[in-house]
């Protein structure tokens, strides 16, 4: 009979594709998902080390692993990602009942080490690689609308709060030839958006090409409605990215453009190589070429030495620039790298209260981007059900806004006309226009 496994995945996209590649790689050797934690044969979770909070999910997610480890001791428990590049040791030696320990680079060694496993006891490989980009296996999606492809893997920027460079290895790419066959699959399987993913996703390099012709290439995929990516460096956004985002229709109207922080000062000190003056500019030059382009950031607040001043000039940037949705985090130090070091830690109380103050500016500021949309037709990709009503569809924009709205003939996957009636802090409302 085959085997069954169980997956669950912590962490950004990157780590959900990393998921669906594992999944397509144990399918492929005969082994069969579960949703089913209590009778899968082995059980493994993709972990994320991007801050401690992350990290402590994952310990008590294995905590309860640990139970059903005791009930059934042949079951197989595998610790996958980020967080197994830095835990091993502590793994080792106080989880004794985790069998597998695979760091990112590490998956197609899998369905062998499952083989042997029977026999042995512990299974540790957290090597990263400069080379591993997967290039030739295909991942297991669930059905749905968008596919996420990982175009490369990797980061060689260093910035001084962030732990990816250490748990994901040197930043490596993927051929333009191998990323659009996979496009192309997934098209053929009925998905109609493309996320293209990479945890610098337009510092994308192979060969001659760049990310802009990367982007063309895949936008050019027959039935291809939609095209995204994320997360782009600002330091990395061209010219060129931004007219081939202006001319191709397929590529969104959208982009999430991490700021971390609006201080000169601290930018640098977390080593961000843009200012303050280059992002805002970037984002006047997107909004000239693109003017209905979406545009969401990531902000952390409280890292080391960030003053009051610091903080203001923050707010300022947002203030400026009214993004449309921004994640929003208080500064974790991580092990390996410099900030953790730094002696100027801000208190913790310091930190909630900035934080507090940005959710409420971006709660404003979402609103007003929102309530800008109130009027307009726009196109709206039919994505599922919406969860408030059984009448209602709920798609988004090609601005990356949800929109509900009654059904109507309207079916998923269409791309449909729909007229903008009213907006909240979250969502916006419409109606189809039909015929
Ligand atoms: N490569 C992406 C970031 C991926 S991590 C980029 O450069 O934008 C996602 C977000 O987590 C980051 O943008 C940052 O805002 C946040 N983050 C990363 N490390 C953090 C830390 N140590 N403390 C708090 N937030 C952090
Ligand atoms: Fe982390 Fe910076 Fe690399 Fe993003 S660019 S993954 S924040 S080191
Ligand atoms: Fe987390 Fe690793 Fe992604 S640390 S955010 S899962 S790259």
């Amino acid at each position: 009979m085959s085997k069954s496994f169980f997956i669950e995945t912590y962490g950004c996209q990157m780590n959900v594709a990393d998921s669906e590649l594992v999944t397509g790689l144990l399918q492929q050797e005969g082994y069969t998902p579960t949703d089913d934690i209590d009778t899968a044969d082995a059980i493994f979770v993709n972990t994320c080390a991007i801050r401690e909070h992350a990290e402590e999910k994952v310990h008590s997610r294995l905590g309860t692993f640990q139970k059903i480890k005791q009930r059934r001791p042949d079951v197989i428990i595998g610790v996958l990602g980020c967080m197994a590049q830095n835990l091993k040791n502590d793994l080792l030696e106080n989880k004794p009942y985790v069998d597998v320990i695979l760091g990112p680079d590490s998956y197609r060694h899998l369905p062998d080490i499952l083989q042997r496993n029977q026999q042995q006891d512990h299974v540790v490989d957290t090597r990263l690689s400069r080379f591993e980009v997967y290039d030739d296996l295909f991942p297991s999606r669930q059905e749905g609308i968008n596919a996420w492809i990982s175009i490369m893997r990797g980061c060689d920027k260093f910035c001084t709060f962030c732990i990816v460079p250490f748990t994901r290895g040197r930043e490596r790419s993927r051929s333009v030839d191998s990323i659009v066959a996979e496009a192309r699959q997934a098209v053929a399987e009925g998905f109609v958006e493309i996320t293209l993913l990479g945890q610098n996703v337009n510092s994308y390099r192979h060969g001659n090409a760049a990310f802009p012709e990367l982007l063309e290439a895949v936008a050019a995929v027959p039935g291809l409605r939609r095209l995204r990516y994320t997360s782009p460096h600002p330091q990395d956004v061209t010219e060129e990215l931004i007219r081939v985002m202006a001319a191709n229709p397929v590529v969104c109207n959208s982009i999430h453009f991490p700021l971390q922080s609006g201080s000169d000062r601290i930018l640098k000190r977390m080593n961000r190589t843009y200012t303050r003056k280059h992002f805002l500019d970037l984002v006047q030059r997107m909004r000239d070429l693109i003017p209905e382009i979406g545009i969401t950031t990531d902000i952390i607040v409280g890292f080391p030495g960030e003053t009051e001043a610091d903080f203001e000039d923050t707010l300022s940037v947002m203030e400026t620039v009214k993004f449309d949705s921004a994640y929003t985090f208080k500064y974790s130090p991580r092990p390996y790298t410099k900030a953790a070091d730094y002696t100027d830690q801000v208190p913790e109380e310091v930190k909630s209260r900035r934080l507090e103050t940005l959710i409420a500016v971006q709660k404003r500021h979402t609103l007003e981007q929102n309530l800008k949309m109130v009027g307009k037709v726009v196109d709206v990709l039919v994505e599922k059900e919406s969860k408030k009503s059984d009448r209602q569809w709920a798609g988004r924009t090609d601005n990356n806004k949800w929109v509900m709205f009654d059904k109507g003939t309207a079916r998923i996957r269409d791309l449909v006309p729909v007229r903008i009636t009213a907006a909240t802090g979250v969502v916006l409302h419409g109606e189809l226009q039909e015929g």
